[in-house]
């Protein structure tokens, strides 16, 4: 089969299930406790409904945006996920080619198994670099003088995951990592990676330690983890971007979705700072529906995992181009030729 047989992301997803270790998919897969979560992010799309205007001249859509001060060619970015050697031997260099063949970028997530060197090398000026703080800041403070000096974009700091959501499929399943895949960016192999990473979680993580984390670079710095329009006004206040999201339902089970509360928070933060958001996107009318109730731009993470495993780098732009196409289309269909045209008039809720 090739890579232009599937029509969808939907199609992508059963191919890389069918072919990845079912000890990979219980971590790659798996939520937090009964994983309403996870099926929530997915099913707060399906309770949208779009509204589409007629007789506009759409023969030229333009999906260009800047994140940042980068300029992308769609609003589509690559969430951070930890550990892409699972899904494909190229890992997250193989991701992050594919992200700036596209034109988008990608997060580079602390637990990769591609060094930070080895993906700003595969994709220069397009990939963000995310972050955990650990109780030995040293250990922070050298991650992000390397990200700032191979030439990260952004810092993306989680914020939700200082104790790791209670993932019960990974716990009657545990996930095998192979010796060769190290996690460079956290020294080298470990049998238990995730166990060992925890273990190194500063739990005391509140406002005040962004200061430290200020005074270390001067990459902008987003949050990633709000899902309230309080935090989001605290963390515009504290001069960071916000990034909407529930953790994939891997922290919280039963917390609410992005994109439910995407509306309060865009409202909450007026233009203050920039907002993302990710969970459950896997159409273009998904990506419509984040951007027009205020989102800048909508990041892929598991969905980008299923085409990695797919066809590695291929695969991933693939996904991309084919959640473009559908943006496109659905712009084009509600009568919109551009991303600033987009506002919450567009979206019913019921
Ligand atoms: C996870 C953490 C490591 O969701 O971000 O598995």
């Amino acid at each position: 089969m090739s890579l232009q047989d599937f029509l969808n992301l939907a199609e992508l997803e059963d191919a890389a299930r069918a072919q990845l270790a079912a000890t990979t998919l219980s971590y790659y897969d798996g939520g937090a406790n009964d994983e309403l979560t996870v099926r929530a992010n997915k099913a707060s799309y399906a309770r949208l409904s779009l509204l589409p205007r007629v007789m506009v001249d759409i023969s030229k859509i333009d999906l260009g945006t800047t994140l940042l001060g980068t300029p992308l060619k769609l609003p589509i970015g690559i969430a951070p996920s930890a550990m892409h050697g699972l899904a494909h031997p190229d890992a997250e260099c193989a991701t992050a080619r594919a992200a700036a063949t596209m034109g988008s970028l990608m997060t580079l997530s602390t637990l990769s198994n591609s060094t930070i060197e080895a993906v700003s090398e595969a994709a220069p000026g397009r990939w963000w670099f995310q972050l955990y703080l650990y109780r030995d800041r040293e250990v922070s403070r050298a991650l992000v003088q390397r990200a700032e000096a191979t030439g990260a974009g952004a810092l993306v700091l989680t914020v939700d995951a200082a104790y790791l959501g209670r993932r019960e499929r990974l716990k009657r399943l545990p996930m095998v990592v192979p010796d060769i895949l190290a996690l460079p960016n956290i020294g080298g192999a470990h049998s238990n990676p995730l166990e060992y990473f925890v273990s190194l979680l500063d739990t005391t993580l509140s406002w005040t330690d962004l200061a430290w984390l200020r005074g270390l670079t001067d990459l902008p710095i987003i949050l990633k983890g709000i899902l309230t329009p309080e935090d989001a006004v605290l963390a515009a206040e504290h001069g960071c971007h916000v990034w909407v999201s529930n953790h994939g339902g891997r922290q919280l089970d039963t917390a609410v979705t992005a994109i439910e509360m995407l509306p309060e928070i865009s409202a909450a933060v007026k233009g203050r700072c920039e907002l993302y958001l990710d969970g459950g996107v896997t159409r273009g009318t998904d990506v419509l529906k984040a951007l027009a109730l205020g989102a800048d731009a909508v990041f892929l993470g598991r969905a980008a995992l299923w085409g990695l495993a797919v066809a590695g780098e291929a695969g991933v732009a693939y996904t991309l181009k084919l959640l473009e196409d559908e943006l496109r289309l659905a712009m084009a269909l509600c009568g919109k030729t551009s991303l600033p045209e987009l506002g919450p008039e567009l979206v019913r809720g019921f």
